[in-house]
């Protein structure tokens, strides 16, 4: 059994791969020249990812692609996108070559508020509490001012303060619900700040109410914090075309395609076990766009699937229809993107794939990211509805199975051109190597 590690944080990142490379590898110095080969040469570089969190050992690659022809309120755009599933980039790329030629990709921010909450208990009179919080309300402006001085020069800062009564979900909770404008930033380092001087504030103030007793002085703040669940930052993203617009290689009865599509969104809309895959779909191409513009794509996922919920009923985010001749499609979810602060100027390759996006403010971001999940959600969608998703799926794959079995040059040519004319299976590719090799 591996033994507990005291103090390993402070251990040289030397000291640290060698513990892990003896503790649990049967081969402790290939495991370590492996972690080493993913060190950067540069070692600039190097202690730049050393130093994002704690305990580094070494780098994680992931593919940065990039999906051009994105035409997007009339500007051509190239798409940076950071993920290791092999057809999402080339799914993005045929979609965003489609759209170019039938009017390219209309996108909306509707509204950009942020929301963070200090979630509190107050045992005692409700109607003394309001009073108490109306005339409390400007401090909580003011006693942020250092704070906030900076984000209100750019245009952004608190919105608005609410007293929100939750008693009828839980004993004696209550929370101050705070919307802000961060404008290019996420916000979350500003929010939180202003979160936890406002639970200050609020502790402080309510010492010294006199209309309080002692035990409704006594509040207790539980926690001050950001919401990720963002649905008052929302931007759209949609696509529109006449029917007979629609037609292509694969697509020969434009008409049956369009009801067929729209049919495939409508399950969706009804079908939660469909409704997860399909948005998973739409997220492989958001992530990928958020994770190479440095934003945290755990916070965008978290939000967005609490809002494909919204209703109580677990749903698709994007939605189809016919109307007059002319096929639609679009989607509008939430996102709390950030084009300043946190990694944007800190990963060089976060900078250069902002400055391919012509470095864009929040908003533009948003809309961008947001047509990369409508074409992802679109390419999919075609191929389920046409020719099945296996068909391209499987012939990216052919080149991570043809790698597993480490094929030569000339193994891959075959074997690519046997795959042209023949349907990709895990089984086929192996059979046919082992076919190869005998
Ligand atoms: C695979 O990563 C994504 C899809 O399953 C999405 C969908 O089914 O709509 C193809």
């Amino acid at each position: 059994m591996n033994k507990p590690v005291a103090g390993f944080s402070k251990l040289s990142k030397e000291e640290k791969i060698n513990w892990i490379a003896k503790e649990y590898f049967s081969t402790p110095l290939e495991a370590i020249t492996l972690l080493k080969n993913y060190w950067n040469s540069d070692e600039k570089i190097q202690k730049l990812h050393d130093e994002f969190i704690e305990n580094t050992i070494s780098n994680f690659y992931i593919p940065l692609g990039v999906a051009p022809n994105f035409l997007i309120n009339g500007k051509y755009q190239t798409i940076p996108m950071a993920i290791e599933e092999s057809s999402v980039v080339a799914a993005a790329a045929k979609s965003a070559k489609f759209w170019s030629t039938r009017g390219g990709f209309k996108a909306t921010v509707i509204n950009t508020e942020k929301i963070g909450q200090v979630h509190f208990l107050f045992k005692g009179d409700v109607s003394k509490l309001e009073l108490f919080f109306a005339q409390t309300k400007a401090k909580f402006f003011s006693e942020t001012k250092s704070i906030t001085k900076n984000m209100q020069k750019r245009g952004g800062g608190i919105l608005d303060i609410i007293l929100k009564d939750k008693t009828d979900l839980l004993d004696n909770y209550f929370q101050l619900h705070a919307t802000f404008e961060t404008k290019d930033s996420m916000g979350a380092n500003f929010i939180n700040s202003c979160l936890e001087q406002f639970a200050k504030t609020l502790k402080q103030e309510a010492q010294s109410y006199e209309l309080f007793t002692a035990s409704e002085k006594e509040l207790q703040v539980i926690m001050s914090i950001l919401s990720n669940y963002v649905p008052n930052c929302i931007v759209r993203a949609e696509v529109s075309c006449p029917i007979e617009d629609l037609a292509e290689k694969h697509i020969t009865n434009p008409q049956d395609f369009a009801e067929r599509f729209v049919q495939a969104v409508q399950i969706a809309e009804v079908e939660p076990y469909r409704a997860v895959t399909h948005n998973k779909g739409i997220m492989n191409g958001i992530d990928a766009v958020v994770l190479a513009t440095g934003n945290d794509f755990r916070a965008v996922e978290a939000g967005i699937h609490a809002y494909a919920a919204k209703s109580g009923h677990y749903s698709s985010l994007s939605h189809a229809k016919i109307e007059n001749g002319i096929f639609k499609f679009w989607l509008e979810i939430p996102l709390a993107l950030g084009t300043v602060g946190g990694l944007t100027s800190l990963h060089p390759l976060v900078k250069l794939s902002l400055e391919m996006l012509e470095n864009p403010s929040a908003k533009e971001l948003m809309q961008t990211v947001a047509v990369a999940g409508l074409a992802q959600n679109f390419a999919a969608l075609r191929s389920l509805t046409t020719t099945g998703i296996q068909d391209g799926h499987m012939k990216m794959h052919l080149n991570n199975i043809l790698n597993q079995f480490e094929a030569n040059e000339d193994e891959r040519i075959l074997i690519q051109k046997h795959f042209k004319l023949n349907a990709v299976s895990h089984s086929a590719v192996v059979e046919l190597i082992e076919n190869l090799r005998k």
